[in-house]
């Protein structure tokens, strides 16, 4: 048998062309369509960038209009998915609950090829799925979707009853986008692989929604905050941290794949949290910790070039606007929902089924 390269995680593997986005591990650049990530997050809206995703362009005012009055006509849950989300039991984590939520929407019928009104209509509903399941376990009745707030201010208001700040839609709205996209990830790929069957647009967000879910991937931001409260006081942070790694941990919030250098979404996302948080000790605490743990890291694990990723400030961030961690990683799939749809759109208009092979390491019969 020829000598075969086996990608142990798929490393440095380019399965796909993408007009979606760039992630410059070495530079540290994000850039989604001919954009700065970082820029879109500071001057523009969630539902401009999924436009950007989506439609190839930032929208004028007109197709803003139209965006935003599409995802807010769509938020409404149909009864059935309601029905269901009553019969699960409590003590299931919410992110099993939207993977369910989301597979629901699938009976009333997504065949293949996707299309943007099934792709819109399932990024107007996530976030009423989680905030009819919070108000249900918080024993509130559920809100009815807002008629006239934008898709994030409406998230907040569904979750709390109240009206957002200005100040918490924007660190919301800015988090939302910088994580809307974000190359090949775990889950787009997750998507991308599904729809390459010509499997409908739901079940591959809901393949995405399982592999989001996983620790290593969107299951950070709320070990983070864990690992700030376990630590607890400044004084506690390093013999904390030195005995996580002499055991072998991982510190959560920390690493990358790709991104060698400062991950520019933890860059941003570090000021919009330090503007929400400037008198908040946890936040103070958990800077602390993180410059410890940079320290540490180099130490234990020399050359890795292991640096702050997006999950540490996506956490003081949710934190700052009022959501729990149970919230955190149900929040990420609501952003990244734009980015799972975008990369089916462009699979599906130049598709091959994604098949790779495997080296069988067995016995082979006599
Ligand atoms: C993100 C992540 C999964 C990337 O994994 P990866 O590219 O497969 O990196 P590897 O597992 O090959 O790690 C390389 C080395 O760095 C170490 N390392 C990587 N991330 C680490 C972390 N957060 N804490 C401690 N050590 C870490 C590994 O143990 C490994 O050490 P070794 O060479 O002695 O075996 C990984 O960095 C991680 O688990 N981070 C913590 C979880 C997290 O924050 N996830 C959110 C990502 S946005």
């Amino acid at each position: 048998m020829s000598e075969q390269i086996i990608a142990i995680g798929l490393e440095g593997i380019v399965v796909a062309e993408t007009d979606l986005s760039l992630v410059d591990g070495i530079n540290g650049h994000l850039v989604y369509r001919n954009h700065w990530a970082r820029d879109l997050a500071i001057h523009h809206t969630f539902e401009e960038v999924a436009h950007l995703l989506w439609y190839g362009a930032l929208p004028n005012k007109e197709q803003l209009r139209d965006l935003e009055e599409k995802l807010i006509a769509e938020r409404e849950l149909p009864a059935h998915v309601k029905t269901a989300i009553d019969c699960i039991p409590h003590d299931i984590d919410m992110m099993s609950v939207l993977r369910s939520g989301v597979s629901l929407l699938g009976l009333t019928g997504n065949d293949w090829p996707p299309t943007i009104e099934q792709v819109i209509s399932l990024t107007a509903k996530m976030p009423s799925i989680v905030a009819y399941r919070a108000a249900r376990l918080a024993g509130r009745e559920p809100l009815v979707p807002h008629k006239e707030l934008r898709h994030t201010a409406n998230y907040l208001y569904m979750l709390t009853g109240k009206e957002p700040s200005h100040a918490h839609v924007r660190a919301l709205d800015a988090y939302l986008i910088l994580t809307q996209e974000h190359g090949m990830n775990a889950s787009t790929f997750a998507a991308r692989v599904v729809s390459s069957t010509r499997s409908d647009l739901i079940s591959a967000i809901t393949a995405a929604i399982g592999a989001l879910k996983g620790p290593l991937h969107g299951g950070a931001p709320s070990e983070v905050t864990e690992m700030v409260e376990a630590i607890g006081t400044k004084e506690n942070a390093e013999p904390w941290l030195r005995r996580a790694l002499e055991n072998g941990e991982r510190l959560m919030g920390f690493g990358h794949r790709v991104y060698k250098t400062t991950d520019p979404r933890a860059a941003a996302l570090r000021v919009v949290a330090s503007e929400l948080s400037k008198d908040d000790p946890w936040f103070d605490l958990a800077t602390h910790i993180e410059q410890v743990a940079l320290r540490l890291l180099e130490e234990y694990k020399p050359g890795r070039k292991l640096n702050t990723n997006v999950e540490f400030f996506a956490a003081a961030v949710m934190r700052a606007v009022g959501l729990p961690d149970s919230l955190f990683t149900p929040t990420f799939a609501i952003s990244r929902v734009v980015g799972w749809s975008a990369h089916v759109l462009e699979q599906a208009a130049n598709n091959r089924i994604i098949r790779p092979q495997s080296n069988y390491t067995g016995v082979m019969p006599e």
